[in-house]
């Protein structure tokens, strides 16, 4: 395949996003951040005053926001409405509603819709990292990966990331995302039948990485 389509899932703290950008900066490909998505129509609503709790509320505004993902591993953007939220998408209050933004169906087909077109788009290959890109968005991909790590080392990694956190909360909130994720009725986080399994609790990202291009170059 001269073009190949990566559909890389799993749950937070499993090195999802800097395995997916850095595999394709070296393969030259296409990146989409999925999560970014969801967060960007979550930090919409949350500035417009849509109460993210009430599903019916979520899914009447879903069509509102102008979501444009740029697609540059080395310089991934989003925009919302033509501002840049790359910031304002990772804040705790964004962070803590997006489990309830996503699990709208509403709210997935479009954004699902979305990321088909984004895939479509590229020409050169892409990957995808997200919850259900194997098992939802692009079912046919080329190589689908599914990466874990044990509770511990997400919740460590994710408190590295974020100043002044402590991992304990870190892992509760963690795990209650994954949670909800996992449990929602509509294209919840699952690993395709078809997806390679990667545990990356005792991996460095650099190994996470290289055996990620392996499998790559094995489907080119
Ligand atoms: O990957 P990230 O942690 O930024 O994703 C944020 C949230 O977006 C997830 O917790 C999940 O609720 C939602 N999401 C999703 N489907 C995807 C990607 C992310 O539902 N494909």
């Amino acid at each position: 395949v001269e073009s190949v389509i990566v559909a890389i899932d799993g749950p937070s703290g499993t090195g999802k996003s800097s395995t997916s950008k850095a595999v394709a900066a070296k393969l030259g490909l296409s990146y989409l951040d999925t999560g970014a998505q969801y967060r960007a129509i979550t930090w919409w609503m949350l500035t417009n005053g849509v109460d993210t709790d009430d599903p019916a509320a979520v899914a009447s505004a879903a069509g509102k926001p102008v979501i444009v993902s740029g697609t540059d591993p080395n310089h991934p953007t989003i925009t919302v409405d033509g501002l840049d939220a790359a910031g304002p998408i990772r804040t705790q209050e964004v962070t803590s509603q997006v489990s309830a933004v996503s699990a709208v169906p509403e709210v997935r087909t479009l954004i699902t819709g979305l990321q088909r077109s984004i895939a479509a788009a590229a020409a050169g290959g892409i990957v995808v990292e997200g919850r259900d890109i194997g098992t939802t968005v692009l079912p046919d991909a080329d190589l689908k990966i599914f990466l874990t790590a044990s509770p511990e080392a997400r919740a460590a990694r994710r408190s590295g990331e974020v100043k002044g956190s402590d991992v304990a909360a870190t892992r509760e909130a963690l795990i209650k995302r994954d949670a909800a994720d996992s449990s929602r009725k509509t294209s919840p986080l699952a690993k395709a039948g078809d997806a390679v399994e990667v545990d990356t609790t005792e991996l460095t990202l650099q190994q996470v990485i290289e055996c990620v291009v392996t499998l790559v170059e094995e489907k080119r």
